[in-house]
């Protein structure tokens, strides 16, 4: 592959990082008098303001050339018509072909896999309909009230993240999701539940996790013990790309949901995967998500480069990572039922671009993959904004703000609107972490000499502000789409194949080759003292 950082357009980029190296936000505000509405770009509901990123229009030209540069064009192209682009697993990769209308059709290795994407979400509304209208019983002729989903990495994060989000649109039975192989997890699932009014969802691409299977059978039992084994038909549903093993576990084929290799476990949640969600608030509701998803789906495949969205959010991230070393991206959702949102995009992003070697093996050319984290606003300013605002540490942040909440108390008895509050809060974090507040500026308010230094605020730390109407099934399908193909983007850049996960395989097979050892009473030999030592403290510790 070629290096990605010999190119025109790489070397341009480090000139303007010494460039801008003494150039503040407060001189790009001035000298760019159009830079707000340059860098706000519109995506679906989506309004997305890039202008407190430190750079200029030199900057976002260069980082356009370098993805022109790496073919994002011909990429896209390729992951949007099917092209095997996982070449690590020969896949092709087509979690947008799940959200294509069903008039649309998309061959992909001699198949129409729109059809089949339809098929699958017709069998599921058709299974949610049956629940949440109490057709659906369970073998004790009871009506189901609970939805327990059991998964892991993409086939928990997702659908947990997504039902949070629609707290509001929540209609149907409640749900819960079991991924831990901690046994607290599942313990606490069902500590207050009656087996006869419980379905258990097991979500597994591969039908073969050890956390998902582990829970999946404790579970089964759990049930088995209170209604008798037949009671299993009625109780357990599967979603998988795995029939075999889904029959092997027990589970009737009739009561599986498919999916495809074609979808990654990140990418998962438009898919079958999806299935508690749908629970949650019905098939329509799925179905505007799903179209929210498409929104940006086609916004990215057809708007021009310098108007991208996630284009533009991918390079710029490229541009923070990679060329200023802002190795982490903070994720700030001013909106409580986005608390799993940063724990989602850890998976999407780093799962996907946590990578060091590039698609055909050879060694990356520069940092990949940001470290992404976060907590929502205002709870956020509370624990670790102090070191965004004054640290040593740069950390780039996603602000993402809601202009409605369908929560929001009125303004009563001199009280502002508690969604104004929020909004307030999210807008004065950007506003701070960009201009800051000089010395100058502390004095003339009056503050002791002695403090002065304590009250500067350096500013000139970059943020991306994204404000949506509110937190609908769209909107939140939008959101996932706008993340999803930034980081496309950024592996593209990176040459990476983002859409593999060698690296967490190994520590599952460790982790298989060890429960034996710490079952026994050997001694163990596990091949590095540091393991052994542990397993002979741990022994000594468990047997008290
Ligand atoms: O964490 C590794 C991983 O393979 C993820 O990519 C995936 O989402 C998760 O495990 C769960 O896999 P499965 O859906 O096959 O159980």
């Amino acid at each position: 592959m070629s290096d990605v950082t010999a190119t025109a357009p790489w070397k341009a980029l480090e000139d303007h990082r010494d460039r801008l190296e003494s150039v503040s936000l407060r001189q790009l505000f001035t000298t760019e008098p159009d830079r707000v509405s340059a860098l706000t770009v519109p995506a679906g509901d989506l309004v997305i303001d890039f202008s407190k990123q430190r750079l200029d229009t030199p900057v976002v030209q260069a980082l356009l050339e370098l993805a022109d540069t790496a073919g994002i064009a011909a990429a896209r192209e390729a992951m949007l018509s099917g092209a095997h682009i996982n070449v690590t697993e020969d896949r092709a990769v087509l979690h947008t072909a799940l959200r294509l209308p069903r008039d649309a059709q998309l061959i992909v290795d001699g198949v129409d896999v729109v059809a089949d994407v339809h098929a699958v979400l017709d069998r599921m509304g058709e299974f949610t309909d049956r629940l949440r209208s109490g057709d659906w019983r369970g073998a004790t002729g009871q009506q189901i009230t609970t939805v327990v989903n059991i998964g892991i990495g993409g086939s928990d994060l997702g659908p947990a993240m997504v039902t949070r989000a629609l707290r509001r649109f929540h209609d149907g039975p409640a749900t819960r999701f079991v991924s831990n192989v901690d046994p607290a997890d599942l313990t606490a699932a069902l500590a207050d539940l009656d087996p006869a009014t419980t379905v258990f969802i097991v979500a597994s691409k591969t039908f073969s996790t050890l956390e998902t299977l582990s829970n999946a059978t404790a579970a089964r039992r759990w049930l088995v013990d209170a209604l008798g084994e037949d009671a299993v038909a009625n109780h357990f549903v599967a979603v998988s790309t795995h029939t075999e093993r889904v029959v092997e576990f027990g589970i009737d084929p009739a009561n599986m949901f498919e999916f495809w290799d074609w979808v990654g476990g990140r990418y998962s949640v438009g898919s079958a995967i999806g299935l508690a969600v749908m629970c949650a608030i019905g098939r329509e509701r799925f179905a505007e998500f799903l179209a929210g998803m498409h929104t940006i789906d086609t916004h990215f495949a057809t708007t021009a480069p310098a108007r991208n969205a996630p284009l533009l959010a991918g390079v710029i991230g490229v541009w923070n990572a990679s060329v200023l070393g802002y190795r982490s991206r903070a994720v700030v959702p001013y909106a409580q039922d986005l608390a799993r949102l940063p724990a989602y995009l850890q998976q999407l992003t780093m799962e996907s671009n946590g990578k060091s070697v590039r698609a055909d093996g050879t060694p990356v050319v520069c940092p990949t993959g940001e470290v992404f984290w976060g907590e929502p606003g205002t709870n956020g300013q509370h624990a670790f904004f102090q070191l965004l605002h004054q640290g040593t540490e740069i950390v780039p942040v996603d602000f993402l703000g809601l202009a409605r909440s369908g929560d929001d108390l009125p303004a009563r008895d001199g009280q502002t609107s508690m969604q104004v509050l929020l909004l307030a809060n999210m807008f004065a974090q950007a506003k701070v972490l960009a201009f800051g507040r000089d010395a100058d500026e502390v004095r003339a308010d009056g503050v002791d000499e002695a403090l002065v230094a304590h009250k500067v605020m350096p500013g000139d730390r970059p943020s991306t502000t994204i404000l949506a109407p509110e937190l609908t099934p769209s909107v939140v399908g939008q959101i996932i789409a706008f993340y999803e193909h930034q980081t496309f983007v950024q592996g593209v850049v990176w040459g990476i194949d983002s859409f593999d996960q060698w690296g967490v395989e190994l520590g599952k097979t460790q982790a298989t080759a060890l429960q034996t050892v710490l079952a026994g009473d050997e001694i163990p030999d596990t091949g590095d003292a540091s393991t052994d030592h542990l397993i002979e403290v741990y022994r000594t510790l468990r047997d008290g």
